[in-house]
């Protein structure tokens, strides 16, 4: 029983970072290269693989005076257009803040770069998308905002008191960390 006890007041220690999903996060576009011309890891490759989210920010990182990036869009994007902007950003070190689901379209504002490639496209998910497909109807139910606020504002003492109200939290945060246990057991 103890144990158990410990063991939940870790996974609520835990619970926010299994919920990074709802928390805005910052991504560094093309990882330690940066916005560059031929980086490592390609922009679509990178771009894929990470879920982006409302109220995420991309961080760029460039040489300044020598590159920028350009927000634009579509038409613009595919013809390398850099003259109709939506937003400009050319001090070196920018961040951008995706503040709506859809698309956006990111190009080097050094024109042969662009034409060599240097090209974003981030895909941002709709808001409210269910957690997990692993989670319990009622779990999905309940606003994803509110999850984490609880967690924050009553941390591990309470496991005894409210059973009822944040059972289902638990179940869902224990399944993300069987998941994390599996991942963690599977790395060493
Ligand atoms: C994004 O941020 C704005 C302003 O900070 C906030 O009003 C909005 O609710 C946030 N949206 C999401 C989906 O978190």
């Amino acid at each position: 029983m103890a144990i158990f006890h410990r063991f939940l007041g870790l996974l609520i220690l835990m619970a926010p970072m299994l919920l990074l999903h709802v928390v805005a996060r910052q991504f560094d576009v093309g990882g330690k290269d940066g916005w560059v011309l031929k980086p490592t890891e390609d922009y679509d490759h990178w771009a894929q693989r990470n879920r982006f989210q409302v109220n995420d920010t991309l961080h760029f990182k460039y040489n300044k005076g020598i590159d920028s990036v350009v927000v634009v869009k579509k038409e613009d994007f595919d013809s390398c257009n850099i003259n109709n902007p939506i937003q400009k950003m050319d001090g070196g070190d920018s961040t951008f803040q995706l503040s709506n689901s859809g698309l956006f379209y990111f190009i080097s504002g050094n024109l042969n770069n662009c034409k060599n490639g240097q090209k974003l496209i981030v895909l941002v998910m709709a808001v409210r998308q269910p957690i997990s497909k692993a989670a319990p109807p009622p779990a999905s139910i309940l606003p994803p905002q509110k999850i984490p606020a609880t967690d924050l504002t009553s941390p591990a003492p309470t496991p005894t008191t409210d059973n009822s109200g944040s059972g289902r939290v638990g179940v869902s945060v224990s399944v993300g960390i069987v998941f994390m246990f599996i991942a963690f057991v599977g790395l060493v």
